[in-house]
Formats: structure tokens, C-alpha cells, sequence
């Protein structure tokens, strides 16, 4: 497999980082997940735009375009013949002696590789169960950061309890993301999520479910809502890159809805590969 490593292409085994990198020591940088269908990449530039909003409010100093990084991208996807999957993509702030302030000129890392990712077609057709955990995350969960120490032990909790995702809440009421995806409810045919602000990600999907909404004609608002409003939701869904649209029927044991994947999300699932070919979805939201 080749890697991208800066600015060259090299094989895996070849792929040296320094001990030092601040990704190892601090979870000092960004990334990105960027879908790939068919041979080709799904909705990459808001994912570059949502990447330089990450690294300039890291205040890592990566310039996207002098670096031709969506042709770099192309290229990776071309050496490694690869038509289905995802592309993973990290920026760090570079390699240097331990120390907490950020160094004075360090070059920034950058690595990208192919994932595997499959369709989750199963979990899509029959819904899943989530739990509710308590948002122990930082306050910048609008940074698409490395460090996901938070998420990882809520999803672990939530795959400990037999469910797939943990759904967060804050201030023991407001319910703000998933572990890894964004939460929707729907109430009365009015689809609801979470603000983008600083308490959750901004998901390249999510914006996706926006323009599908207008599409649609499907009514979304962008309001907090609470555990109850979520639990007496007549659907619940959850959004992400890897998981396209994907039913919650079930949040700690209390069935939503009639325990089955609602009417609302099959829509954005049906209209999801029909508006595909959509330029880019900046601004839409
Ligand atoms: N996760 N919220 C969180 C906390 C996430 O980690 C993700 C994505 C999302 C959805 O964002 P998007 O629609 O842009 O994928 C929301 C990625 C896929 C991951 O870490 O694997």
C-alpha cells in the first residue's frame, strides 16, 4: 500500500515517523475520513474546507492549496488502484522534543492512506441500539482533533452494553452528537439536530442531510433538544461519513418509535446516492 507522507508517495513499511511527532505525544493535530465510491471521492472538497477550518483553528500552519493536496489525494487513490473505501488523512504539528508550547519552526506531518469501509447495509435495513453516555469531551468538539480518547471509551461503553454508537449528552439534558456521527430526531415529520457550534463536529454528512432536506422538501431545524425530546422521538438517526444514514430504534432499552428504521431517514438513505454527484456543499448550512 502507498502512503502519502508529505509530499512523497511511499510504500507502508517505508513510512517513517519520527517518536517525537506531536500526534504521539499530544494528539497535536487533524484529520479528516473522506468516503470513496466507485473510484471516486464523495463530497472532498467540503471535506478539505472543514480540514482548514480544523487547522487554522489548531493554528497549524498548513496551506492546503500550495500543496495541491486534492491532486495528491487523486494521485494516492490512483497508485493504489482503489475504488471502494475511504481515505484517511492526518496533519500533525510536527516532530519535536517533548515540550507543551508549539515549536517554532516545525514542518507539519501529513500522512494519508486507504481504509477499508463497506456499506453498512445491515445495521441501515435493521436499525441499531445506541446508550446514552455523558459528554465527557473537551469544549472544541468543532476541531476534527486526534484526540479521541472520549469518544473511544464512550464507543467502547456502548459496544460493552451490545449497542453500536453512544449518544452524548451535556448539563445532563442536552443531547449534542454520537461518538463518532451526528444525531438527528424527528418529531411530527420536523427533522431536529444539534447546532453546529463548538459542542459538536460539523459533519460533512450532516451538511449532506441539509441539502438532501431541501431537496426533499423535508422541514430540518438546527435547535438543542433534550433526553426526553429524544427518547419520545417519533425517529432517531445518526449521520457520518462511514455510516451514511443509520436508524437508533433503540436507546437504553426504550424503543423509538415502532422499533423499526423510520419513514424520514429511508428517504435520506434513498436520496443519498441520487444527489451524489453534488459539486460541493459549502455554505448550504
Ligand atoms: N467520524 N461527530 C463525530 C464526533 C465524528 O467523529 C464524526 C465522524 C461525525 C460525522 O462527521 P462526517 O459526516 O464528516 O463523517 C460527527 C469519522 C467518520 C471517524 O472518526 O471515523
Amino acid at each position: 500500500m502507498f502512503v502519502l507522507l508529505n509530499e512523497n508517495f511511499v510504500d507502508r513499511t517505508e513510512c517513517l515517523i519520527d517518536i517525537e511527532d506531536r500526534a504521539n505525544q499530544f494528539g497535536d493535530g487533524v484529520y479528516e475520513v473522506i468516503r470513496v465510491y466507485d473510484g471516486e471521492f464523495f463530497l472532498l472538497h467540503d471535506h478539505l474546507r472543514r480540514l482548514t477550518y480544523s487547522l487554522e483553528e489548531a493554528k497549524i500552519d498548513y496551506d492546503i492549496r500550495h500543496h495541491k493536496l486534492a491532486e495528491q489525494l487523486q494521485k494516492l487513490m490512483d497508485m493504489n488502484e482503489f475504488k471502494e473505501g475511504g481515505i484517511y488523512l492526518q496533519i500533525s504539528r510536527g516532530a519535536s522534543p517533548r515540550s507543551h508550547p508549539f515549536p517554532a519552526d516545525t514542518k507539519p506531518t501529513l500522512i494519508a492512506y486507504p481504509i477499508p469501509v463497506s456499506r453498512p447495509t445491515e445495521s441501515q435495513e435493521q436499525g441499531i441500539n445506541a446508550i446514552l453516555h455523558e459528554d465527557i469531551r473537551w469544549l472544541r468538539c468543532d476541531i476534527k482533533s486526534l484526540n479521541l480518547l472520549g469518544n473511544v471509551m464512550a464507543k467502547q461503553t456502548a459496544l460493552d452494553a451490545g449497542a453500536k454508537e453512544a449518544i452524548f449528552y451535556r448539563d445532563y439534558d442536552h443531547i449534542t452528537e454520537g461518538s463518532s456521527t451526528n444525531v438527528f430526531i424527528v418529531k411530527d415529520g420536523v427533522v431536529k439536530t444539534h447546532p453546529a457550534n463548538h459542542f459538536i463536529l460539523n459533519g460533512i454528512t450532516r451538511l449532506y442531510i441539509f441539502y438532501l432536506a431541501e431537496q426533499l422538501q423535508i422541514p430540518i431545524v438546527e435547535e438543542v433538544y433534550s433526553i426526553e425530546e429524544l427518547k419520545h422521538a417519533d425517529e432517531v438517526f445518526i449521520s457520518s461519513t462511514t455510516s451514511e444514514v443509520i436508524s437508533v430504534t433503540n436507546i437504553d432499552d426504550v424503543q423509538i418509535g415502532n422499533g423499526k428504521p423510520g419513514p424520514i431517514a429511508q428517504k435520506f438513505l434513498d436520496a443519498f446516492f441520487k444527489h451524489k454527484d453534488v459539486e460541493q456543499l459549502s455554505n448550504t448550512n
